[in-house]
């Protein structure tokens, strides 16, 4: 076969594990070609692309980013295009089509997340053989038990709030950081975890100003001058509503979060009198070298999508279901979000060890 390979959608860590297992699989097992697309589906929009061979697959498994780029644009059943001096959306995924013929491709290996897998499936449906490979920061796709990249994320996240607490316990201030995560808690609930917060604020769980300020008393009273605040970008006070930094017009998904944890601070200082500052993680948590969780997984989901191409399997999405790595049909795997359970083991486990979600009912 000739296997073409493209990543778009916001990077992550191990894309490039599993552009190494891909092309790995496809030399070993079955002496097939890969062809790397540039720049998501920019490249088979505007037919950028080159072969990869065992030379350049080497050394990726612990490079972070993606040695072909990404796009989180470039939607070709949506794509701007200079029309008579007007910028418009058009129709070109029949231009993409005919590159996929042109460099004779017989499948498109397509990692992404929610927004680029649902461009996939549009393929798709329309007769292009494509396996999707699921990834995000934000594990938040309901049809894999994990993302690639999520452990490098809370890893990252927890040595930073660990960096933190010194700070917070030195100065007797409150810290809060807010993360990543879009609409859902994971890389808070489970960093904030293992990090040892004190307080820790999801989208899934609205949060209260009063009962977090009575918490902070509440360690004060037990001689703890400090406290730790880890707070989700899509975290929201009750009756209040998300916090949203800017929209990236021409983006799968426009709205970027941000903010949250500024507002937190603040509100905390005002109220409490305590001293407050925020730290904003951002890109650090997508970027470095995968953690061995994730470059095992990323590994394990290229091989098996070379597998699948060979068994046919198209327009499916490589999955996590332990122990086996399955094909699921991308039709059911879309828009299949998987968010914090407030009453799941996480949440109880963190508040049976005194963490508060900032919901709990103050004292009178
Ligand atoms: O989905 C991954 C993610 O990092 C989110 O956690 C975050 O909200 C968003 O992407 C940031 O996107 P951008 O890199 O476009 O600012």
């Amino acid at each position: 076969m000739r296997i073409g390979v493209l990543t778009g959608g916001g990077d992550c860590p191990g894309l490039n594990a599993v552009i190494r297992a891909v092309v790995k699989t496809a030399a070993h097992e079955y002496h097939d070609e890969v062809i790397g697309i540039r720049d998501g589906f920019s490249g088979l929009i505007n037919n950028k692309m080159h072969p990869l061979d065992l030379t350049r697959a080497s050394g990726l498994i612990s490079r972070g980013g993606t040695i072909l780029g990404s796009s989180n644009r470039d939607n070709p059943f949506k794509y701007a295009e200079y029309i008579g001096g007007n910028m418009r959306d058009m129709d070109v995924s029949d231009r993409v089509i005919e590159n996929i013929q042109k460099n004779k491709l017989d499948c498109v290996i397509v990692i992404g997340g929610d927004g680029t897998q649902s461009i996939a499936h549009q393929f798709g449906q329309k007769g292009i053989n494509v396996i999707g490979i699921p990834k995000t920061i934000d594990n938040d796709l309901g049809a894999t038990e994990v993302t690639f990249g999520y452990d490098t994320a809370i890893t990252t996240v927890m040595e930073a709030i660990d960096k933190i607490q010194t700070t917070a316990e030195s100065h007797h201030r409150v810290m809060v950081v807010e993360v990543m995560g879009r609409d859902a808690g994971w890389i808070a609930v489970s960093a904030g975890i293992a990090g040892g917060a004190h307080i820790i604020l999801i989208p899934e769980i609205p949060f209260n100003m009063e009962t977090i300020s009575q918490k902070i008393y509440e360690r004060k009273g037990r001689g703890k001058h400090f406290t730790v605040i880890v707070v989700a970008e899509g975290a929201k006070a009750s009756g209040g509503d998300r916090v949203i930094k800017r929209l990236v017009e021409g983006s799968f998904e426009k709205v970027r979060l941000g903010g949250i944890g500024e507002f937190v601070a603040s509100e905390l200082e005002r109220i409490t009198h305590v001293e407050a500052r925020t730290t904003v993680l951002g890109h650090i948590q997508r970027g470095g070298s995968p953690s061995a969780f994730d470059r095992i997984l990323a590994t394990r989901y290229g091989s098996a999508a070379v597998v699948f191409a060979h068994e046919g399997k198209f327009d499916h999405m490589v999955a996590l279901r332990t122990p086996d790595i399955v094909a699921v049909p991308l039709s059911e795997a879309l828009h299949k979000m998987k968010n914090v359970e407030p009453n799941g083991s996480h949440v109880t486990t963190a508040r049976r060890i005194g963490i508060s979600f900032g919901d709990e009912t103050a004292p009178e």
